[in-house]
């Protein structure tokens, strides 16, 4: 067993990093992971019980995306960011992370077309980099949209100001913008996607402007060594595909050096369904492009992240359906113990305990067994 105690090697994923101002204990971040617990756009007390079992002295947590705006939203119970109420639910959310050490950013998501036009005011249509629809399939049908006019960018950029300066009321230490997964910023990146003749389409620079626009105005507003972004060029989530994800991945990686924003975190490619990663360091020319911290995620377990770590292809590793079901993952990975898997019925639904905050601890194992 290699714990770190008594002069053992401890395992890479277990070594300190600083992050920042942010002093890390350890490499193990939890991905943001949309959960649908929430009423209508508030976050719920079982969210405190769900985020604090999964928080660690020193750990680092990324929340579920959360909603920037009313337009913003693309589905039922997810959590927004916007009003007063939304911030003080999220209080006491922040305040348990805190409680146990652990160092919180909450991702900001605008939908774009992923909406149904249920949540849109007065049936409008969602909003986009394009008026094209998603194509969908029988489970999910997607209205068109409606294309972002010129003049209308500067007020959706405004509206994730607000709401990172929101996070900071409410208490996170951070902000992670959700620029990944087809949704509206992917949107503008995507070549398969954006449509536009204006100056925010077109070539790979005019793709890029409104997300690297929010990034400055968020850094205007809470300071850039509390931002982060999420991208996933490689993604066709959404049918959200882009015919060079290397070069813009890479234009990105170099172009947020500008605004010296804390932390990239980025999508790995994958080759199936299963989560395997289909290529070797893929994102290695973008690691070595950006000069913050640079996060990696998807299918990752613990032998490729400790892999990752040691050979420094990443600072750290963000993971997502295996800590759905292992709230102690970073104990788990210490103690090389067996994981518990995860029931992807119970990702999204309503229930705020099944599926939610009932995966057993390994103390529980050694309770029953
Ligand atoms: C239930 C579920 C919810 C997710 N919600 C989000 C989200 O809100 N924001 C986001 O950027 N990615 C989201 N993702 C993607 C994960 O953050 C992560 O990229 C993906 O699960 C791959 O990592 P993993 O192999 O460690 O699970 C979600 C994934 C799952 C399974």
């Amino acid at each position: 067993m290699e714990n770190g105690r008594e002069g053992k090697k401890q395992i890479p994923l277990l070594r300190p990093y600083k992050m920042g101002n942010f002093q890390l204990s350890h490499r193990i971040v939890l991905a943001p992971l949309t959960r649908r617990r929430a009423f209508k756009t508030i976050p719920q007390p079982h969210a405190i019980l769900y985020y604090s079992q999964r928080t660690t002295n020193g750990g680092l947590l990324i929340s579920e995306a959360t909603v920037v705006s009313e337009t913003a939203q693309g589905y039922p119970n997810t959590p927004g960011i916007w009003n007063k109420e939304q911030v003080e639910a999220w209080k006491p959310i922040v305040d348990a992370v805190h409680a146990k050490g652990g160092i919180f950013f909450c991702q900001l998501w605008h939908a774009g077309r992923v909406s149904m036009q249920d949540f849109q005011r007065n049936g409008d249509k969602p909003v986009s980099s394009t008026d094209k629809a998603i194509f969908g399939d029988e489970d999910q049908q997607f209205p068109p949209p409606r294309r972002l006019k010129t003049d209308e960018i500067p007020h959706v950029v405004n509206e994730f100001r607000i709401a990172a300066k929101n996070a900071i009321e409410a208490g996170f230490d951070g902000v992670e913008i959700h620029g990944g997964f087809g949704y509206l910023i992917d949107q503008f990146f995507k070549d398969q996607v954006n449509d536009r003749t204006d100056k925010y389409g077109g070539s790979l620079e005019n793709r890029c402007k409104f997300a690297l626009e929010i990034v400055e105005a968020i850094s205007n507003e809470i300071g850039a060594e509390r931002v982060g972004i999420r991208l996933s060029p490689f993604s066709n989530y959404m049918e959200a595909i882009d015919s060079n994800p290397n070069s813009l991945g890479l234009y990105m990686a170099e172009a947020l050096n500008k605004y010296g924003i804390l932390y990239c975190h980025m999508v790995e490619p994958r080759a199936d369904n299963n989560g395997e990663i289909s290529e070797n360091h893929t994102l290695l020319p973008m690691r070595l492009a950006f000069k913050g911290t640079f996060i990696v995620n998807g299918g990752y377990k613990r032998e490729d992240g400790n892999k990752a770590m040691d050979e420094n292809y990443a600072d750290l590793v963000a993971f997502g359906r295996w800590f759905i079901s292992n709230p102690d993952l970073p104990k788990r990975f210490e103690l090389n113990a067996e994981l518990n898997k995860y029931d992807r019925d119970m990702f999204y639904t309503f229930d705020p305990v099944v599926g939610y905050t009932d995966y057993p601890f390994l103390e529980d194992n050694f309770l029953f067994h």
